[in-house]
């Protein structure tokens, strides 16, 4: 996939904090996608990580003082806030913040920070009373009003021992951040709900039926949901997978409790994407205790679950309409099969998957899938990382919403 960062010019503005070290391993990772990153330190940033480190992990010249263009050359600081897609100010302590909030240009950073047009993304890190003080507070809100948008740091134990909000976010928040930055915010407003993961059907306290699902593809739905700014619930069944970055997760374990989770919440929701491997069926009766073995076979009477997407389908055209997108899990028979399932559960739109496939089944990071919608209209994705397979699914339910 090309990356949605490739040939993006960034200027990565680093003030003077002990998070300085983490802003390196940024820089490594912004520079692996493709990304063009100049850095530029105030001075107090270089006492922390030598500029040395930053050129080498960019690639590019480090830019450190306000006057290092060479006779005849554009301004630096014009050019580089000229030339840039985004700006990114991470670590920004209180003072690079009290600055740029009051228009200061007496650094380069400042100076740059005043000079571009570009989006802004500020990621603060100080001590917890600095953070809460009324003055940075004051002058954060200041920097929202100028349209900066404003990572809030973590909480917990920081560099000079004390416990609270302040820790520069780790690199996961700070990526879907960054990519944000550069989505159409075309689901803006839009409340979704992405089912991810399988569901398992306990029979005693220790064993459970389930399926190889491994929440891959609903994860990378809910990411790149959040990034086009919808309000996302996360709702899945156990996976090894970490919760996506400002998407609100509710675990579950049965097809029951997804079910009851998901009718909690659909009232509130524009669209509905049902990607779970819902088990189709579970044990009547779990044993209290652990089923001992002895005897040849155990008798396990096995009951069917409610199909959740199913009712929300019959609901669809009584209550408020959310979009409704369902999966249909295939090893034969697919775009039949897949046919009968939009029809059935009076869906909008069905992704049509192959599992059986070596790089399209359960555990993959690559997806190959058909599209249908409600006009019965076919479109055949190539082989593609779940992340796009992910994008391009969005981008076909933003059109089947309008
Ligand atoms: N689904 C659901 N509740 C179930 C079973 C499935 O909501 N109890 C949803 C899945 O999340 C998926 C869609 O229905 O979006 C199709 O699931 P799939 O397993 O492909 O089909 P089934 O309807 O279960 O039929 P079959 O297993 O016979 O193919």
């Amino acid at each position: 996939m090309k990356s949605l960062l490739a040939d993006k010019k960034i200027l990565f503005g680093i003030s003077g904090s002990i998070a300085v070290y983490k802003a390196a391993e940024w820089v490594r990772e912004l520079a692996k996608t493709g990304a063009d990153v100049t850095v530029v330190m105030t001075d107090a940033a270089t006492r922390f990580v030598s500029s040395l480190t930053f050129a080498t992990l960019s690639g590019n010249r480090v830019y450190t003082g306000m006057f290092e263009s060479d006779a005849g050359e554009n301004v630096t600081h014009i050019n580089l806030a000229r030339e840039c897609d985004l700006f990114i100010i991470a670590p920004a302590t209180a003072q690079t913040i009290a600055k740029l909030a009051n228009g200061f240009a007496d650094n380069l950073l400042s100076s740059l920070a005043l000079a571009s047009r570009a989006k802004m993304l500020v990621f603060p890190a100080m001590n917890s009373n600095m953070y809460s003080h009324a003055a940075t507070q004051a002058n954060l809100a200041r920097l929202k009003e100028y349209e900066y948008s404003i990572i809030e740091p973590d909480e917990g134990m920081l560099a000079c021992g004390d416990e609270g909000v302040g820790r520069l976010v780790e690199w996961g928040v700070a990526r879907e951040a960054i990519l944000s930055s550069f989505t159409p915010q075309d689901l803006e407003e839009q409340t979704v709900i992405i089912t991810a993961g399988p569901t398992c059907e306990p029979f005693d306290p220790a064993r459970h039926m389930s399926n190889r699902s491994s929440g891959k593809m609903g994860f990378a739905l809910a990411r790149s949901a959040k990034r086009r700014g919808a309000k996302v619930i996360l709702i899945s069944g156990p996976t090894s997978l970490g919760a996506p970055s400002g998407v609100e997760m509710i675990n579950v374990t049965s097809a029951l409790q997804m079910h009851e989770v998901v009718m909690e919440n659909y009232n509130n929701a524009d669209i509905v994407v049902m990607s779970a491997a819902v088990s189709d069926y579970r044990p009547e009766k779990i044993a209290e205790q652990k089923i001992k073995k002895g005897s040849d076979s155990i008798d396990l009477e096995i009951v069917p679950n409610p199909d959740i997407l199913k009712e929300l389908g019959k609901r669809k055209d009584k209550t408020k309409r959310p979009l409704l997108v369902g999966f249909a899990a295939e090893s034969s028979d697919h775009l039949e099969e897949g046919k009968r399932k939009l029809k059935e559960k009076n869906l909008d739109l069905i992704v049509i998957n192959d599992i059986i496939g070596k790089d399209t089944g359960f555990g993959t990071d690559t997806n190959q899938v058909n599209l249908i919608d409600r006009d019965y209209q076919l479109e055949k994705l190539p082989l593609l990382a779940k992340e796009e397979c992910a994008y391009i699914i969005w981008d076909k339910i933003v059109k089947l919403l309008q």
